[in-house]
């Protein structure tokens, strides 16, 4: 969480690192701030709120003139959102922003005060910046120094930017766990939390790794490691341009993003597909490699695990091999029974979730093999997983998450047959049918995307007045229920649960009434009938009912009151093209109830704290 950018070159210093918060809002937006060297003096700029504060702040105040700098978008972990916990924090001579967790931040704080130093912030970052404030009186003028001895007293995750009063054409960098990138521009570098933020000036970066120091001047950049030895590192380029991360005539990221999920698709599944096969080699996968795995663990967060909940049905059915789906935070705490032999499967578009990548980390000193199914190239997940597979999904900006999903799915898919086949428990036949099914998808998609808007647009104006609902299928359709249900609540804010419809009648039903109204999801043929009782009871009992089933199947018009159509797939790949109407769904009701569609209250789109 929180976002973090720095500047040195030519340029007005303080537009770009507006410019760049802009694109790392998504990892929070309590408050925003910059500090950047005017006439030789450190002066910092910091509001509560969203990045807009900090500009209408900036424009009444001056913004800061100067060519070198840094910038913060905040995710309040300690101290709530308030100017004085904004980033940066100062230090003496010094001034830091900070995106991670300290975790013995109190008693380096008792320590400091000991040391008759004053604090204006509960945050942890402050404690950075005094220490180093310390440290630097202990070795003057040498900031490299300072750094290392600082840093040495942490525990926890940073990305640190940092600026020290004496050298006003440099800025520095640490990072221990949270992102950090080196942007490589000509005649001007920047460092970011991610390459989103810096995309609009150069697609070329240094991934910085753990323990790793940056010194950046106008002329350069050094890049040390823990004990201070220089390093030489390979300069990278991002596979994207800035027209990706813009929202291109759509009014929110999210519904862009809706729209990009074919292209998502296409590019994530094409390079693994070949002579109508899975073919994951390139992702270290072969079918000598994973026949002998007998049990999988699919571990995750939020939408990300939602994806690993249709793998569990997908793999288990096609491959009959049991799949145990966990949460990251339950997971990594719960002493899991994960033995050498298994697969640990870790789900995470952004590939550096605290919890998830602690759940990686579990798994491989247990003796696990581990696969990362990632988005972030270079993340921490993605570096340290045994095999991956990269989801093509290009830069997601929209906090919750659309296109990531769809091509978590898809990979899981790929996974699926490639694993079925090497367990010969499907024939090379079924297996490049079932290949040329997932093919299908992104032509659905983008049918259901030219054809289909108005019914969820108009069911969404339907449920924009409701309290709470529930999501209900059976099968593949309640896993795809939760991740319904996931979207509409974090951005709409209505209250929903995801349940089996099976499961309702032990007690659940009990919260049915006509201010109740339900989202069944129906897709599966075997199941249809079982699933249509279960929605006829919620409906005899004053329920309205808003329907998505398969567009073939015969439904008896009483079961529901609007009935959203999906075209026909294989029903194993059902859950593709009906996430869509539930995406749109959130989407439409979020923005009839004015919500901030892009950016949902109290939530940040990295989670590097647990
Ligand atoms: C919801 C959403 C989150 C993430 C979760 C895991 O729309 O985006 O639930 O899925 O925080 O994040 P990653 O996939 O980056 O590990």
């Amino acid at each position: 969480m929180c976002g973090i950018v720095g500047y040195c070159g030519y340029r007005d210093c303080s537009d770009v690192l507006v410019e760049a918060l802009t694109k790392l809002e998504y990892r929070g937006y309590d408050s925003a701030g910059i500090a950047v060297f005017e006439d030789g003096n450190i002066r910092v700029e910091k509001s509560q709120g969203r990045l807009d504060n900090l500009r209408n702040k900036m424009l009444s105040d001056g913004k800061p003139e100067g060519t070198t700098g840094i910038g913060h978008t905040r995710w309040a972990t300690h101290g709530k959102p308030s100017d004085v916990n904004s980033h940066p924090h100062s230090g003496e001579k010094v001034a830091i922003v900070h995106n991670g967790i300290i975790e013995n931040y109190k008693e380096l704080k008792d320590l400091l005060i000991e040391k008759g130093q004053k604090f204006l912030s509960d945050t942890d970052t402050e404690v950075v910046a005094k220490l180093l404030g310390f440290y630097y009186k202990k070795s003057p003028m040498n900031p490299l120094e300072t750094i290392k001895n600082t840093v040495a007293r942490l525990e926890g995750s940073y990305a640190l930017g940092i600026v020290f009063e004496d050298f006003p054409d440099m800025i520095y960098a640490a990072r221990k766990e949270s992102p950090l990138i080196v942007g490589v521009g000509k005649d001007e570098f920047f460092i970011a939390s991610d390459v989103t933020a810096i995309i609009n000036y150069t697609k070329d970066y240094y991934l910085i790794e753990h323990g790793e120091i940056v010194e950046i001047s106008k002329d350069g950049v050094n890049i040390y490691d823990e004990h201070g030895d220089k390093k030489v590192k390979t300069l990278l380029t991002a596979d994207w341009d800035a027209e990706a991360a813009k929202k291109g005539g759509y009014p929110h990221f999210m519904i862009k993003e809706i729209h990009e999920q074919p292209d998502s698709i296409n590019t994530t599944i094409r390079p693994r597909i070949s002579n109508g096969m899975p073919n994951l080699e390139e992702c270290q996968i072969t079918l000598d490699k994973i026949k002998d795995f007998k049990k999988i663990f699919i571990v995750a967060c939020g939408t990300a695990m939602h994806a690993g909940m249709v793998g569990k049905y997908v793999i288990e059915k096609l491959a009959r091999v049991p799949v145990v789906v966990d949460i990251a935070s339950e997971f990594r705490y719960r002493e899991p029974i994960v033995e050498e032999g298994d697969l640990v499967i870790i789900i995470s578009q952004s590939g550096e979730t605290a919890d998830s990548l602690a759940a990686l980390r579990l798994s491989k000193e247990l003796g696990a093999k581990t696969l990362g199914i990632v988005n972030a190239k270079g993340s921490s997940i993605a570096r340290e997983a045994d095999m991956l597979i990269y989801t093509h999904a290009g830069p997601e900006i929209a906090v919750a998450s659309t296109k990531a999903y769809i091509v978590q799915l898809s990979v899981m898919y790929l996974f699926a047959f490639e694993l079925a086949l090497a367990k010969g428990k499907i024939t090379e036949e079924e297996c490049c049918t079932l290949t040329q099914h997932l093919e299908l998808t992104p032509s659905i998609i983008h049918r259901i995307l030219s054809e289909n808007l108005s019914m969820p647009q108009f069911v969404a104006t339907k449920l924009a007045a409701a309290d709470s609902l529930l999501y209900i299928g059976r099968g593949l359709d309640y896993a795809l229920s939760m991740e319904g249900s996931l979207k509409l609540k974090e951005i709409s804010y209505i209250h929903s649960e995801a349940y089996a419809a099976g499961e309702l009648k032990h007690g659940t039903i009990s919260l049915i009434t006509d201010n109740m109204p339900v989202i069944a999801v129906a897709t599966q043929e075997k199941l249809l009938e079982k699933t249509i009782s279960n929605i006829k009871e919620v409906k005899a009992r004053g329920a309205m009912v808003i329907l998505v089933a398969r567009e073939d199947f015969k439904i008896d018009h009483e079961a529901y009151d609007y009935l959203i159509t999906v075209p026909k797939i294989d029903d194993v790949l059902m859950p593709i093209p009906a996430a869509v109407p539930l995406q749109l769904i959130a989407y439409y009701a979020a923005v009839q109830r004015g919500n901030d569609v892009d950016k949902p209250r109290n939530l940040a789109k990295s989670v590097t704290v647990e």
